[in-house]
């Protein structure tokens, strides 16, 4: 088998095994990172644009007002690390904003989409190096041969770290930590904590679009594991839950009903849920304490003017 088929079989057996693991659970779950195929991804771009969703649109701003200082802070001659790449506007803002940048380090699972990145800020920044690493930066990312290259600055901004439990979350930034090295800095982006009302807007967008983006996972099932889920027969629902200051999103089962994935069935009670996504929205405070835990201190951090999400540039403690 070539080689590519081969990482597509291995990459299509893992989706099985977390499908079936997650839905013999009692409250029946699928991991929200398998949300982005080639459709999903589309309709994750496609809900930046919405009305509802504030948060791109205003860290873009946000981006846009504080970008000099933050270049002030980075520093010159630096290394720009990306967990889960771009290629996109927020990176372009913050190289351009630098003063004479070395490397550009896109991470990413996808080697298509770090192509893309590659071609795109070769483009855009001839004099910027571009060394992608095909890696899955949840886990850890060997860095091997560029340890010694100094003034590392890693940048996660779009509030993906509210995609992880808090457990989870602090984990990850102790691994983004340790890319950026003892002297670097960590950047993260974050939805701040505000009305329940403004939050679930944005996971409930008139236009239906982030239902279409929530069922899709199920269409990807049924692509993927050739399995036949009646896609009418699940609603998109998202609710805020106060305990743990996040949105849920679930996709709740209209019928009682049976589904065979892989030879395995599944039964469902009428509207009972499958649980996809998770999105914690933390208060300034409840941050610095994560990355506190983490090992990071929150050196500075900025706001936009209605104060719906935050930006803070950490450093080692
Ligand atoms: C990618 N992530 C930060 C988005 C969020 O807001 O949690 C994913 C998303 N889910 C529904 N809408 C957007």
């Amino acid at each position: 088998m070539e080689a590519k088929a081969k990482v597509i079989k291995k990459e299509t057996e893992e989706f099985a095994q977390d499908v079936i693991e997650g839905l013999s659970q009692k409250q029946k779950t699928l991991p929200c990172k398998y949300f982005y195929d080639s459709k999903g991804s589309q309709l994750f771009e496609d809900i930046c644009e919405l009305d509802e969703y504030y948060i791109t649109r205003t860290e873009l701003s946000l981006l846009d007002s504080i970008k000099q200082e933050l270049a002030n802070m980075i520093g010159s001659q630096a290394t720009i690390i990306e967990p889960g790449a771009g290629a996109g506007t927020k990176i372009q803002k913050l190289l351009s904003a630098l003063d004479s940048p070395k490397s550009y380090v896109p991470i990413d699972i996808s080697e298509d989409f770090l192509n893309y990145s590659k071609e795109k800020i070769n483009q855009k920044f001839p004099l910027l190096e571009v060394q992608p690493i095909k890696a899955d930066f949840t886990d850890k990312v060997h860095w091997d041969k560029r340890t010694t290259e100094s003034n590392r600055t890693v940048f996660f901004p779009g509030s993906t770290i509210g995609n992880f439990s808090p457990t989870q979350a602090s984990k990850l930034l102790s691994n983004l930590a340790q890319l950026a090295d003892v002297d670097g800095a960590v950047i993260v982006g974050f939805d701040l904590k505000k009305s329940v009302d403004r939050i679930e807007a944005a996971y409930n967008d008139k236009k239906g679009v982030t239902a279409k983006f929530n069922k899709n996972i199920l269409s990807r099932i049924n692509r993927e594991l050739e399995a036949d889920i009646d896609l009418d027969s699940f609603q998109h629902e998202a609710l805020f839950n106060h305990e743990e200051s996040r949105i849920e999103m679930h996709l709740k089962s209209r019928k009682a009903q049976t589904i065979e994935i892989e030879k395995q069935r599944f039964e469902f009670d009428k509207e009972e849920t499958i649980h996809t996504e998770n999105s914690y929205k933390y208060s300034n405070q409840a941050f610095i304490e994560l990355a506190d835990k983490a090992g990071l201190k929150s050196e500075k951090h900025w706001m936009d003017k209605e104060r719906l999400v935050s930006m803070h540039y950490l450093t080692q403690n």
